[in-house]
């Protein structure tokens, strides 16, 4: 390199005018008008038009005339000021230029696969292939830049509480957070794995035992799960775990932390306390336990009005145990037939069998109900709903679970189709009061969180009468209907947690072969202690309002787990499988 930066593109303005100044960057735009070339040279600051003049250099003036986009230069030159109506008022140095005296082409590129700019056409997968392109664009460099703010913002905030980060192995043991493990094959142990860490939760516990008193970590979690806009099979936590504390503990860590993430990174003010919701009144009022709590449509039980009518889906499902919820979308008595089978259909894979409809038209009552319910029960379920002229109410009778979910879905398609959800407001909500345990889909009981999750002491007689009936000390935290935390106060006692293990159905046996270090760690003076962690990709999505966590990833893995870039997973070889002890299976063997 004969030119060596001195200045970043996107940094110049009128001050530097008359400056000496060397640039180095990319080709994003060339305009040759004949007698002028134009280059639009950016870098990682932005974009600022050099100009190629044969009378100033000839020599960088031909050379100029071969560059593409793409292509890597040195450009050494003077700062002036532009002619006022050559001024581009969309580029932050639209006001100066840089007249080119020498050129050095560092490097040239292909033609490109996409066009370097914010509006992308590409599809994902392409940007995913050629993800150090699609990097270069100025969103996502912004998106990154974000991400590493919020890290530093969260590591500056915890460091003055007095946290101290610690780093805990990814070569470990099964760490049980309800998704299926990444296995490592161990060379010298013939056919032993490591598991890769869902999240560091029984190490932080294990730092509070060794008496670290406030732990977090920025780190990498491997879950194998099915994958969604909001998942990836690796993930980033704000991982936090703390001694000698309780709930409120938390809620006045996490708090403040998020209102200074908010603050340094976007000027944005929240307000305190973050309003908190209990699990049954949130599965109530929204159907689901992330409620997205920006707009209304909020749902309400008619069960009891639905057994006065005639309507044998109603009745059926009623007497099974089940219910009947609806909400009521204002303004929406226009919707048509073609409409309302739309939205029908939408809420048939959560399991709903159907969605009933009564539409509040200014001339009359429209709903195939009608036929099955006497008119003064018809219009005292459009009293309860509070339906007002000119709105539709939906219904839903089915399973608990059902109804919930379906419903839940069906708020957040008309919200969303309806323009419903306010932009630029950011509603934080803890939910607490959480369950201890569920039940999985075999029907046994599963840890709602994880099995180190504290019950709560007054509930602790019910875990041998009722254990469903038992509430967890735990709490999530949800961000504009997206759980961005989770945590809990954990079990300290040795005992409590051999019981919670064997109610979960693992025996004394198994418990001891797979969590025996932790059962040992406790009987040797744990402490009482807590945490949470926040999942980092959600919480940036947030605040850069994407629409999928891959867009604040660097190199993120497609929906079925695959690296398009560098085509990982990819086969092993013979050797290297046969060090590692290991035979595939026949059917396994991966597509020729
Ligand atoms: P939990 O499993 O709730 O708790 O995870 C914490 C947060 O991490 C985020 N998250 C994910 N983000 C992207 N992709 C994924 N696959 C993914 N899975 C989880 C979510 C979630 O709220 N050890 C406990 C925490 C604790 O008890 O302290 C834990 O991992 O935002
Ligand atoms: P059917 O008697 O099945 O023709 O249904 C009559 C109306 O009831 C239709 O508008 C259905 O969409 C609606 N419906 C059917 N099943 C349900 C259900 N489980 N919950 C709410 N509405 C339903």
């Amino acid at each position: 390199m004969k030119l060596k930066r001195d200045h970043f593109c996107g940094n110049l303005n009128k001050k530097n005018e008359g400056e000496t100044i060397i640039l180095a960057g990319w080709v994003k735009k060339r305009r040759d008008h004949g007698g002028l070339i134009f280059i639009d040279l950016g870098d990682k600051s932005g974009v600022v038009q050099v100009v190629f003049n044969p009378k100033v250099d000839e020599e960088s003036h031909l050379q100029a005339r071969s560059l593409r986009e793409g292509w890597v230069i040195a450009v050494g030159g003077k700062v002036r000021i532009r002619p006022i109506e050559s001024v581009n008022l969309e580029l932050e140095t639209g006001e100066i230029e840089v007249i080119v005296e020498n050129l050095e082409i560092l490097n040239i590129s292909e033609s490109l696969p996409f066009p370097i700019q914010d509006e992308i056409e590409a599809s994902e997968e392409t940007r995913l292939k050629y993800r150090y392109l699609d990097l270069r664009r100025s969103v996502m460099q912004r998106n990154l830049r974000l991400r590493y703010e919020v890290t530093k913002q969260v590591r500056s905030f915890l460091d003055k509480k007095g946290f101290m980060e610690i780093e805990t192995p990814f070569l470990t043991r099964s760490t049980p957070e309800g998704a299926r493990d990444y296995l490592v094959p161990s060379r010298v142990n013939p056919g032993e794995f490591y598991a890769l860490p869902q999240s560091p939760q029984l190490f932080k516990q294990l730092l509070m035992v060794a008496g670290f008193d406030r732990y977090f970590q920025i780190v990498r979690c491997f879950r194998d799960e099915d994958l969604r806009a909001d998942r990836q099979p690796e993930h980033t936590q704000i991982d936090i775990e703390a001694s000698f504390i309780e709930e409120n503990d938390i809620y006045n860590l996490v708090e403040p932390m998020l209102v200074h993430v908010f603050k340094k990174t976007l000027e944005i003010s929240l307000k305190t306390p973050f309003p908190r919701l209990g699990y049954e009144e949130a599965m109530d009022r929204f159907g689901i336990d992330k409620p997205d709590t920006r707009f209304g449509l909020e749902l309400k039980n008619i069960s009891s009005l639905a057994s006065q009518s005639k309507f044998h889906v109603f009745h059926r499902c009623l007497a099974q145990g089940g219910e009947v919820k609806g909400l009521r979308l204002p303004g929406g008595s226009h919707l048509s037939r073609k409409e309302l089978e739309d939205l029908s259909q939408r809420i048939e894979p959560y399991g709903a069998k159907g969605l009933s409809w009564i539409l509040l038209t200014p001339e009359k009552i429209k709903s195939p109900l009608s036929k099955f319910f006497p008119k003064a029960i018809l219009l005292r379920i459009i009293e309860h709903m509070d339906g007002e002229k000119g709105d539709a109410l939906f219904f839903v009778a089915d399973r608990k679970e059902v109804v919930a979910t379906s419903l839940a879905q069906l708020r957040l398609d008309l919200g969303k189709r309806f323009n419903l959800i306010p932009k630029d407001v950011y509603q934080l909500v803890w939910i607490v009061d959480f369950p201890l345990f569920e039940q999985d889909k075999e029907g046994r009981l599963a840890a709602r969180h994880h099995p180190f999750t504290s019950p709560k002491e007054e509930d602790l007689p019910l875990l041998e009468i009722d254990p469903e009936k038992v509430r967890a000390r735990s709490y999530d935290i949800v961000l504009n209907g997206e759980e961005i935390g989770g945590g809990s106060i954990r079990i300290h006692r040795r005992k409590i947690q051999e019981r919670i293990l064997e109610i979960l159905g693992i025996d004394s046996l198994q418990a001891r072969e797979r969590f025996g270090f932790l059962l040992e760690a406790l009987s040797f003076g744990a402490p009482p202690h807590g945490g949470i962690a926040l999942g980092l990709d959600r919480l940036v999505m947030i605040l850069a309002r994407a629409e999928s966590i891959r867009e604040v990833i660097p190199f993120p893995k497609t929906q079925k787990a695959v690296s398009l870039m560098t085509q990982a997973p990819s086969p092993a070889d013979d050797e290297q499988l046969k060090e590692l002890h290991i035979k595939l299976r026949e059917e396994s063997f991966p597509p020729q």
